[in-house]
Protein backbone atom coordinates (compact mmCIF):
# COMPACT_ATOMS: atom_id res chain seq x y z
CA UNK A 1 0.00 0.00 0.00
CA UNK A 2 1.47 3.62 -0.85
CA UNK A 3 1.81 6.01 1.85
CA UNK A 4 2.67 9.39 1.93
CA UNK A 5 5.44 10.42 4.57
CA UNK A 6 6.61 14.08 5.25
CA UNK A 7 10.19 13.77 5.87
CA UNK A 8 13.04 16.29 6.49
CA UNK A 9 10.04 18.90 4.98
CA UNK A 10 9.40 16.80 1.60
CA UNK A 11 6.62 14.75 1.03
CA UNK A 12 7.70 11.12 0.41
CA UNK A 13 5.37 8.21 -1.20
CA UNK A 14 6.34 4.49 -0.16
CA UNK A 15 4.93 1.87 -1.37
CA UNK A 16 5.15 -1.07 1.52
CA UNK A 17 2.97 -2.71 4.38
CA UNK A 18 1.06 -0.56 6.80
CA UNK A 19 3.53 -2.34 10.05
CA UNK A 20 6.81 -1.58 8.34
CA UNK A 21 9.08 -0.29 10.76
CA UNK A 22 9.47 3.86 9.52
CA UNK A 23 13.67 2.60 10.25
CA UNK A 24 12.98 -0.12 7.14
CA UNK A 25 11.58 2.39 5.30
CA UNK A 26 14.62 5.27 5.74
CA UNK A 27 17.01 3.20 5.38
CA UNK A 28 15.84 0.22 3.06
CA UNK A 29 13.35 1.96 0.55
CA UNK A 30 14.85 5.97 0.85
CA UNK A 31 18.32 5.14 1.39
CA UNK A 32 18.60 7.50 4.15
CA UNK A 33 21.25 4.90 6.51
CA UNK A 34 21.98 8.13 8.86
CA UNK A 35 19.71 6.76 11.14
CA UNK A 36 20.76 3.46 12.66
CA UNK A 37 19.36 -0.17 13.55
CA UNK A 38 20.60 -1.22 16.57
CA UNK A 39 18.25 -3.60 18.30
CA UNK A 40 14.93 -3.44 16.66
CA UNK A 41 12.76 -3.11 20.31
CA UNK A 42 13.06 0.03 21.64
CA UNK A 43 16.02 -0.90 23.69
CA UNK A 44 19.36 0.94 22.52
CA UNK A 45 18.28 4.57 20.81
CA UNK A 46 20.17 3.79 17.96
CA UNK A 47 17.13 4.09 15.75
CA UNK A 48 15.52 7.73 17.00
CA UNK A 49 14.30 10.56 14.88
CA UNK A 50 11.86 13.18 15.27
CA UNK A 51 8.25 12.63 15.13
CA UNK A 52 6.13 15.88 15.22
CA UNK A 53 9.42 16.94 17.08
CA UNK A 54 9.26 14.27 19.60
CA UNK A 55 12.29 11.60 19.85
CA UNK A 56 10.70 8.35 18.69
CA UNK A 57 12.14 4.85 18.08
CA UNK A 58 11.82 4.17 14.19
CA UNK A 59 12.39 0.75 14.73
CA UNK A 60 9.04 0.53 16.47
CA UNK A 61 6.92 2.71 15.08
CA UNK A 62 4.68 1.67 12.00
CA UNK A 63 4.54 3.94 8.78
CA UNK A 64 0.80 3.65 9.06
CA UNK A 65 0.66 5.92 12.59
CA UNK A 66 2.63 8.68 10.62
CA UNK A 67 0.04 10.21 8.66
CA UNK A 68 0.15 13.75 8.45
CA UNK A 69 3.29 13.49 11.41
CA UNK A 70 6.43 15.40 10.08
CA UNK A 71 9.39 13.02 10.28
CA UNK A 72 13.07 14.84 10.73
CA UNK A 73 16.24 12.56 10.63
CA UNK A 74 19.59 13.02 11.32
CA UNK A 75 20.16 14.05 7.69
CA UNK A 76 17.84 17.15 8.43
CA UNK A 77 18.56 18.06 12.41
CA UNK A 78 21.21 20.36 11.67
CA UNK A 79 18.49 22.78 10.21
CA UNK A 80 16.65 23.14 13.29
CA UNK A 81 17.93 25.74 15.55
CA UNK A 82 18.33 23.09 18.47
CA UNK A 83 19.82 20.24 16.13
CA UNK A 84 22.60 23.12 14.93
CA UNK A 85 23.85 24.04 18.66
CA UNK A 86 24.10 20.15 19.51
CA UNK A 87 25.85 19.35 16.15
CA UNK A 88 28.19 21.99 16.91
CA UNK A 89 29.07 21.20 20.74
CA UNK A 90 29.49 17.39 19.83
CA UNK A 91 32.38 18.45 17.13
CA UNK A 92 33.56 20.98 19.91
CA UNK A 93 33.67 18.47 22.89
CA UNK A 94 34.63 15.36 20.16
CA UNK A 95 31.89 13.24 21.38
CA UNK A 96 32.27 10.43 19.18
CA UNK A 97 34.20 7.25 19.55
CA UNK A 98 33.34 4.98 16.65
CA UNK A 99 30.22 6.96 15.84
CA UNK A 100 27.52 4.01 15.68
CA UNK A 101 25.29 5.32 18.35
CA UNK A 102 25.40 8.82 17.81
CA UNK A 103 22.53 9.36 15.35
CA UNK A 104 20.38 8.48 17.80
CA UNK A 105 22.08 10.19 20.90
CA UNK A 106 21.89 13.73 18.81
CA UNK A 107 18.41 13.52 17.81
CA UNK A 108 17.22 12.95 21.36
CA UNK A 109 19.79 15.85 22.80
CA UNK A 110 18.29 17.93 20.03
CA UNK A 111 14.79 16.80 21.01
CA UNK A 112 15.56 16.98 24.30
CA UNK A 113 16.93 21.35 23.86
CA UNK A 114 14.47 22.07 21.56
CA UNK A 115 11.57 21.45 24.23
CA UNK A 116 13.67 22.31 27.11
CA UNK A 117 16.47 25.23 26.36
CA UNK A 118 18.04 24.93 29.82
CA UNK A 119 17.64 20.72 30.79
CA UNK A 120 18.87 20.33 34.65
CA UNK A 121 21.42 16.95 34.85
CA UNK A 122 18.32 14.89 35.97
CA UNK A 123 16.51 16.22 33.06
CA UNK A 124 19.39 15.42 30.86
CA UNK A 125 19.39 12.11 31.80
CA UNK A 126 15.94 11.46 31.78
CA UNK A 127 15.95 12.56 28.30
CA UNK A 128 18.93 10.03 27.10
CA UNK A 129 18.56 7.15 29.53
CA UNK A 130 17.31 5.38 26.38
CA UNK A 131 20.51 5.96 24.46
CA UNK A 132 22.98 3.35 24.46
CA UNK A 133 26.83 4.00 24.00
CA UNK A 134 28.63 0.75 23.79
CA UNK A 135 31.96 3.23 23.87
CA UNK A 136 31.12 4.95 26.54
CA UNK A 137 31.08 8.43 25.85
CA UNK A 138 28.31 9.64 28.01
CA UNK A 139 30.79 12.05 29.71
CA UNK A 140 31.08 13.90 26.89
CA UNK A 141 27.33 14.06 25.54
CA UNK A 142 26.54 15.31 28.82
CA UNK A 143 29.01 18.14 28.56
CA UNK A 144 28.30 18.86 25.26
CA UNK A 145 24.08 19.08 26.16
CA UNK A 146 25.23 21.54 28.59
CA UNK A 147 27.35 23.66 25.85
CA UNK A 148 24.57 23.18 23.37
CA UNK A 149 22.31 25.00 26.12
CA UNK A 150 24.31 27.76 26.96
CA UNK A 151 25.30 28.38 23.21
CA UNK A 152 23.17 31.38 21.58
CA UNK A 153 20.08 30.72 20.90
CA UNK A 154 17.87 31.89 17.79
CA UNK A 155 14.70 29.90 19.40
CA UNK A 156 13.61 26.44 18.99
S1 LIG B 1 17.16 0.04 16.94
FE1 LIG B 1 15.48 1.17 17.71
S2 LIG B 1 15.86 1.39 19.82
FE2 LIG B 1 17.44 0.04 19.12
S1 LIG C 1 30.28 6.08 20.02
FE1 LIG C 1 30.46 3.91 19.77
S2 LIG C 1 28.55 3.13 20.46
FE2 LIG C 1 28.50 5.22 20.97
Amino acid sequence: MAYSLKINGKMQSVDVDGDTPLLWVLRDVLGMTGTKFGCGIAQCGACTVHVDGMATRSCITPVESLKGSAITTIEAVGATAAGARVQKAWLDREVVQCGYCQSGQIMSAAALLAANPKPSDSDIDDAMAGNICRCGTYGRIREAIKQAAQSPSKGG
